[in-house]
């Protein structure tokens, strides 16, 4: 298997899938090294797994890809999700890729633009629910048991197999070396604890004699796990409005709550916020510092490296990958709020000279 490339088929004997898998090359997705951020905070290993990189712009696809295979292994002919975006965006893809019909729930006017484009276009029936991401989540499980449709909510367990591989890879991508420490943003929790759940199986197999320290981020106004984990509760709380321009992790009761509590514990990692001003200014400084373009949610893990080493939590010595969970496109209109707009020019050299001041 050491020759087969990069990818979340690289693994598959560590996945649940025995048929041909509905793949459209999901996973192979770079470890850029942050240079000149790491340089900022005094790190000189600070890396970034870019997994907008993915065919659909977010690591859902490694989900989605094990999870839509698993539906057609258990001959559903049906499958739903609720999402903040990105999930539904995936499973648009990977259900036109398998060939069946794919409904999404999406919390009206808080998921970003490129996301329902996705949706859309991939042929999905989309519905605009009138309320939150967690009502939409309790609406569909409803709807998908009354109804004998295949749910893909990261409470589906081969969901999270898939995307345990992002940690397998970055493992892979570090000559083998298990990174100090694994910065995530957090929204339902199920991909730390996805990460978490397959480098503990590196270790029961004997591939790796440790565990990266977990680390969830999650924003400022949807802290439930935070919470739990700085106070020191027994379960996660749930926020009941949970609000932050990082649309994608706007979620207030993460399904895989006991699952994140267990990886951050487990493996002596911490928990930490965000508000949206360094959500954005991370956003920014990883587009025109680094050349990497990410979603706000994104940019959340990195912007959370930055508090945390700032206040003495993280290690400046430390090994740290953050992973940077969707592509800059997925939200193009947070990005226009952001950054100034075009210079108007009419079209001659010397308007030109005049707009560039040159
Ligand atoms: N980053 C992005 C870009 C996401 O879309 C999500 C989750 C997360 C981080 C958090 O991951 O939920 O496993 O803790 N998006 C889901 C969705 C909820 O519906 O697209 P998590």
């Amino acid at each position: 298997w050491l020759s087969r490339p990069l990818s979340v088929w690289r693994y598959r004997e560590l996945l649940p899938v025995k048929r041909e898998p509905v793949s459209l090359c999901e996973g192979g997705t770079p470890l850029y090294h942050l240079k000149r951020i790491g340089e900022e905070l005094g790190m000189k290993e600070l890396y970034a797994k870019h997994e907008g990189m993915n065919p659909s712009g977010s690591f859902k696809d490694r989900g989605m890809t094990v999870g839509v295979s698993m539906a057609l292994q258990l001959g559903m002919s049906s499958v739903a999700c609720a999402s903040t975006g990105n999930t539904s965006a995936s499973l648009a893809v990977y259900g036109a890729k398998a060939g069946i019909p794919t409904i999404v729930l999406l919390p009206a006017g808080k998921v970003a633009l490129g996301k329902v484009a996705q949706a859309l276009m991939h042929g999905a029936r989309v519905i605009s629910i009138n309320g939150n991401f967690d009502r939409a989540l309790e609406m569909v499980r409803d709807l998908c048991e009354s109804k004998g449709i295949y749910l893909l909510n990261s409470i589906n367990p081969y969901r999270l197999e898939g995307q345990k591989t992002i940690g397998f890879e970055v493992i892979d991508q570090l000559d083998g070396k298990v990174p100090d420490r694994m910065v995530l943003p957090v929204g339902n929790a199920g991909n730390i604890s996805a990460v978490y759940k397959g480098i503990l199986e590196l270790k029961a197999l004997g591939f790796v004699d440790k565990m990266p320290m977990m680390t969830g981020i999650q924003a400022a106004g949807s802290q439930p796990v935070v919470r739990a984990i700085n106070e020191g509760l027994a379960e996660v709380i749930p926020d009941e409005n949970p609000e932050t321009v990082a649309t994608a992790i706007r979620i207030g009761a993460p399904v895989n709550a006991e699952k994140v509590l267990t990886a951050i514990r487990g493996s002596g990692g911490t928990a930490a916020s965000v508000t949206d001003e360094e959500i954005l200014s991370m956003q920014c400084d990883l587009a025109r510092k680094e050349g990497i373009g990410v979603e706000p949610a994104s940019a959340a893990s990195v912007a959370g490296v930055k508090k945390l080493v700032e206040s003495g939590v993280i290690d400046r010595d430390e090994q740290v990958v953050c992973v940077v969970t969707g592509h800059l496109l997925k939200d193009p209109e947070t990005v226009i709020k952001q950054c100034a707009p075009p210079i108007e020019c009419e079209a001659t050299l010397e308007s030109l000279l005049a707009a560039l001041q040159l």
